[in-house]
This record gives C-alpha cells, structure tokens and sequence, in this order.
C-alpha cells in the first residue's frame, strides 16, 4: 500500500464574506423585547445586525461567501476537492449543506462534509482543510462558516435574540509546495469540555438557543487566553508578532479582555461584532474578510483565530494573510 503525496504545507488563498441585506438595529428590537440601545452597546458590543430573508438559506449565504472565496483565489471550480462546511443551523439533516453548496459553485463531485462544532467551527473546518491538503487527500479546499442563527432563536427572549445573527464566511485553502517557505496555517490548538454541554444548546427541533451567558461568559474570559498563547507558541510565532487578532465575535467585552491577556498590543483586534452581531461559526471568516478588504491588515501578516462556543468546543490557530 502507498500513502497519499502530501505538500510542505498548507496556506489560506483568499477570504470571502457575505451579509444578508436587512439591518436590524438594537432600537428595532427594543420596539418588540424589553431592551435599549445602551443596554446592548454596553454589554454586548453590538449596534446592529444582519438578519437572512425568510427564504435565504445557510446554503445560499455559503453560496454567496464561497464564490466571493473562489474568485478570489484564482482558482476555477475544478480545482476543488473537498468542501467543508462548518454550520450549527443547516436548513435540514440531510442532505448535507456541502453538497448543495458545491454543486451550485460548479465544483464536481468534490468530498462534501458538514460539521458542528458550535462558534468554534470554521476554526476546526480550517484545521481538517490545512491536514487534508498537507497529507494529499485533497489539492485544494473549500472551507465555509454559515449560519442562520436567527431561525433558531426565540424573538421574545432578550438574553439571545439581541445576539445572534446571520451571515457567511468562505476560505480557499491551497499547498505550500516549497518547504522553505512559510507554513500559512499553523499548527491547531484544539479542544473540548464536555462538562458545560449545558450552559449553551437547543433543546430538541422544536426548542430555540438557551445560554447560561454569565458561566460562558466566564469561562471565555478565563479559559480562553492560555489557550490563544499556546496555539501561537506550537506556530512559533510570538504574539508580539502578530498583526490581527481575530476571535470569536460573541462579545466585544470577551474579545478585550483576551486582547488584554495576549500581550499583542500591536494586533489589530476584530471587532466586527458591532455591526455584524454573533453569527456563530460565520464570525472569524466574515470579521478578517472584511479587515482585509478595508487594508487593515496585509498579505503575509500573522493573525490569529480563535473560535470557541457551545459544546464548549474552542479551536485556535495562527494562520498567514493571504
Ligand atoms: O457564541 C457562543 C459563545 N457565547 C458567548 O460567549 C456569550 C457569553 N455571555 C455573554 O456575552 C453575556 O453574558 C450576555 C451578553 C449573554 C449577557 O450579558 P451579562 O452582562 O452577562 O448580563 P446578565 O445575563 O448578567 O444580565 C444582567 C441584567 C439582568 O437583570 P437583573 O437580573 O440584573 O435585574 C438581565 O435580566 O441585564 C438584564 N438583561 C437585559 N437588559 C436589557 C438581560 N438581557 C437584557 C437585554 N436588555 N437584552
């Protein structure tokens, strides 16, 4: 038996992020929960958020963030292998979201997976792309965070639909053929704790989010930091060279805090929460997409992910921008 040829490593191409067109303000909600502009700004960080039309799917979004991705590469859709999904609210069981996606980009009998590791998911989905290019199963990779979080929470309750939101994030992810260059996704730093499965989870098919928000709140904010320090040191990458920070958008008083703890203080930290809300494994793909496209950050920087959510699943890895 022959192994797979594998690459010298793996690297991000090219992001790409998509927004369903309805903002809804915080003073929107307020007119239906018992909430304010200043409650939200203050606790959370958000000002506004997208929410998808009733009859735009998680497959459309991925569609929309996964060409923007593919354009942006320089690829064609033949030179796709696998696609992964990661989505905690695909529109059915089956089939797969990955599959639907892949065929409307026109890419050809790629494997098609989706996977739900919650928040942290597009994080794990970059993990799984950047083996799968090194060990040769795949030569290219299209990874996609999508969500729509808002068919899954319930409207009268304050403590969720003020957070969460819709919204897709795409990334291409291609070889390193040369060993002397620079591996452009490092080494995951990944987990669980499966102990705290019940501080956020939905129910049953008919339920909606629940979220224990102070005990996730705490266990971010504690947790959360040795872990970013540990995925920077197995890239060799010291975090006073990173040049962006790009958690998780669940709170933006959860990413200052880290961003304190990191001692990165020349990192550009994500802060897309404000206008993008919480949209779950959308958020890291979706936040750098839109750095890069505002030149906040250049081609060959360092940044560091980090994901982290429900399960309590986290993943953390620093990748190179493309
Ligand atoms: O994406 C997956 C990972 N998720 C997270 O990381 C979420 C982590 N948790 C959080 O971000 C925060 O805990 C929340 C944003 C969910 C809540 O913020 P908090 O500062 O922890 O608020 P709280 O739940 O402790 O509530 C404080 C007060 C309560 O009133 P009393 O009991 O002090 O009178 C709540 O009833 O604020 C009240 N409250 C609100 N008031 C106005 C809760 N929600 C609202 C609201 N508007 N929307």
């Amino acid at each position: 038996m022959r192994l797979t040829e594998g690459q010298a490593g793996a690297r991000v191409l090219a992001f790409g992020g998509y927004q369903p067109a309805r903002v809804v303000t915080n003073d929107e909600l307020a007119q239906t929960v018992e909430t304010n502009d200043e409650w939200i700004r203050a606790r959370v960080g958000i000002a506004s958020r997208r929410i998808a039309g009733p009859d735009e799917t998680v497959a459309d979004m991925a569609v929309q963030a996964g060409g923007k991705a593919l354009a942006g590469s320089g690829l064609s859709s033949a030179d796709i292998d696998l696609v992964i999904v990661a989505t905690c609210t695909p529109e059915v069981q089956i089939p797969n979201t990955a599959a639907t996606v892949a065929r409307r980009l026109g890419i050809m009998a790629p494997g098609a997976y989706d996977m739900n590791a919650a928040c942290a998911g597009f994080c794990y989905a970059l993990a799984n792309a950047a083996d799968a290019v090194r060990t040769g199963t795949a030569r290219n990779v299209l990874v996609i965070g999508a969500e729509k979080l808002s068919q899954w929470v319930d409207w009268t309750d304050r403590s969720t639909c003020i957070i969460f939101a819709d919204g897709a994030g795409a990334a291409v992810v291609g070889p390193v053929a040369d060993p002397a260059d620079a591996p452009g996704i490092g080494p995951v730093l990944w987990g669980s704790d499966g102990d705290l499965a019940d501080k956020i989870y939905i129910k049953d098919r008919n339920s909606f989010i629940f979220q224990e928000g102070q005990a996730v709140f705490r266990w971010a904010t504690t947790a959360l930091a040795p872990l970013a320090l540990r995925a920077c040191e197995k890239a060799g990458v010291a975090p006073s060279e990173l040049a962006a920070f790009v958690p998780h958008q669940a709170n933006l008083r959860i990413i200052e805090a880290i961003a304190r703890k990191l001692g990165a203080p020349q990192a550009i930290v994500a802060n897309d929460i404000i206008n993008a809300g919480n949209t779950s494994s959308a958020s890291i793909p979706l936040a750098l997409s839109r750095m890069i496209e505002r030149g906040e950050v250049g081609s060959g920087a360092h940044a560091l992910l980090v994901g982290f959510g429900a399960g309590m699943c986290y993943a953390a890895q620093v990748i190179t921008v493309p």
